[in-house]
């Protein structure tokens, strides 16, 4: 995952490894590999050419063996690098008799059913680990020739030039936006950092475009090591009709510098960033509170808009962040358009943690195995916003803000949050690899 880690990388490892300690989680599937030795004791194929499989007991054997294993909990969507050994070991022990019996599988009832979730996941895990793709059901070359179609509305992938040709200053990078009317953010990143977010709706209602460009803590000038991210919120076919839901068109841009000094993006296919692991929901909500960095200012168009750029109304920035939040809220959830198959990633984890009543699919995507890990602990503890709970934000902006400072009660009470939230993210982080294993083994072969 080279291209959106360097950014985040030591910071996001220094939280999660602090996290993963203090929570006294083991580190489901990130440290340790208990069932190592179980790969040894996979049936070996007979007929290379052939299904080496042909019994009940044989594929429950079979099952069982690749089932309990803690790798496949491991997500490896940034700073935390994939599984090179064990992506081989899933496509040439799992994935290749699979294949291979597809045709045994096809005229056996009983065979078909019970592998029918592992033939739905390993392709899904499979995307999910690879080192060339964002982790859709196809490969990026295709994706990203799609987002482009005749049949997508014209335009919708263009990053404006304006905002191109301001980087790498972020200074000139707002003024591109309040000049042209585009509505952004500067703010903290729920990965690490500060991001700053532009979104630009087409004026014909088609689409809206949202990008966001990487700053590392402090700098005035955008990480060009790190892509400039891109999503096409697209809303109507080619011709304008409605969609029942919208589809979200991902993609990375790398930022490179010209032989004239200045810089250009172009969406290369090798990128990688898994962007269902941390997206589950489609659009991702900004953190919804005062951070150390929260900036924007009125821009073209509106009533304050100030075109030397210096006079900001009172508390802007949280206006423009609840704007936007709203903006993202109100796009639902998407129509993944066979991109992404929820229910291929695993079943939805978080039910004995009261995370499903949410996270179902239907109010919110549901959370699974391919779910970012270092996201789930940054919700659950780092920001205490899941789940929610009255007071609880308030109290920890207050105590990064010391504006005003907390009592002791207050004090206390956030202590005590902290306590509850980060047994919450144990609990939700050991029932992972079972959770899955029992999916796995759901359907009994013989
Ligand atoms: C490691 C987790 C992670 C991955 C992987 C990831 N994102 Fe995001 N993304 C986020 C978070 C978190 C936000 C919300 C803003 C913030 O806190 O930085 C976000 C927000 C965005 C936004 C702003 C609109 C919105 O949804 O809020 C865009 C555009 C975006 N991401 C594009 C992408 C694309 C394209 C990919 C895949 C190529 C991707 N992201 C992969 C974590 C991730
Ligand atoms: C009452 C409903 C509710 C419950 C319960 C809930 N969530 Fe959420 N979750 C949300 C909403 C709304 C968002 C979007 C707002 C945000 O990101 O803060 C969200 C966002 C998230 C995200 C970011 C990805 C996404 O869907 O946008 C993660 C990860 C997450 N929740 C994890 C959890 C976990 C883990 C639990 C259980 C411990 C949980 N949530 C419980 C409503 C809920």
């Amino acid at each position: 995952m080279i291209n959106r880690t360097s950014v985040v990388a030591t910071s996001l490892l220094t939280s999660l490894s602090a996290w993963l300690t203090l929570s006294g989680c083991r580190g489901a599937g990130i440290i340790g590999d208990k069932h190592g030795d179980k790969e040894q004791a996979a049936p070996a194929p007979e007929d290379p050419a052939g299904c080496p499989l042909t019994t009940g007991e044989q594929w429950q054997n079979f099952l069982q063996t690749y089932a309990d294993n803690d790798k496949w909990v491991a997500t490896c969507e940034d700073a935390i690098p994939c599984d090179a050994d064990y992506y081989k070991l899933v496509d040439t022990k799992i994935k290749s008799v699979l294949d291979r019996c597809t045709a045994f599988l096809a005229k056996d009832d009983k065979i078909a059913a019970c592998t029918k979730n592992i033939r739905a996941f390993v392709p899904s895990w499979m995307r999910q680990h690879d080192k060339d793709s964002y982790g859709f059901t196809v490969d990026n070359a295709t994706y990203l020739a799609a987002e482009v179609a005749t049949d997508k509305p014209k335009g919708m992938m263009v990053p404006p030039p304006a905002i191109v040709a301001a980087i790498p200053d972020r200074a000139k990078v707002e003024e591109a936006a309040r000049l042209n009317g585009w509505r952004y953010i500067t703010h903290d990143s729920a990965l690490a950092g500060t991001r700053t977010f532009i979104y630009i709706p087409d004026p014909a209602g088609r689409f809206d475009q949202w990008m966001l460009l990487n700053f590392v803590d402090g700098s005035t000038e955008v990480n060009v090591d790190t892509p400039m991210s891109f999503i096409g919120v697209q809303k109507t076919d080619a011709d304008g009709h409605p969609l029942i839901a919208n589809r979200l068109n991902f993609r990375d841009y790398t930022i490179s510098k010209s032989s004239n000094g200045t810089f250009n993006v172009q969406a290369h296919p090798e990128n990688n960033g898994k962007c269902y692991s941390c997206h589950p929901s489609g659009m991702r909500q900004l953190i919804a509170r005062h951070t150390n960095v929260l900036e924007a200012m009125p821009v073209k168009g509106e009533a304050d808009f100030d075109p030397a750029g210096k006079i900001t109304p009172a508390d802007f920035g949280f206006k423009r962040l609840t704007e936007l939040n709203n903006i993202i809220r109100a796009y639902g959830l998407p129509d993944w358009d066979g991109k992404i198959i929820p229910e291929n990633h695993g079943p939805a984890l978080g039910k004995d943690q009261g995370c499903v009543g949410c996270h179902n699919g239907t109010k919110r995507g549901i959370l699974t195995v391919s779910t970012s890990i270092t996201q789930l602990g940054r919700k659950i503890y780092d920001q205490l916003s899941m789940p929610q709970e009255d007071g609880i934000i308030q109290l920890l902006e207050r105590s990064e803000m010391k504006n005003p400072v907390l009592n002791d009660d207050e004090g206390n009470k956030l202590t005590a949050a902290f306590a509850a939230h980060d047994q919450i993210a144990a609990d939700f982080m050991d029932s992972r690899q079972p959770v899955l294993r029992d999916w796995l083994l759901e359907t009994a072969c013989e």
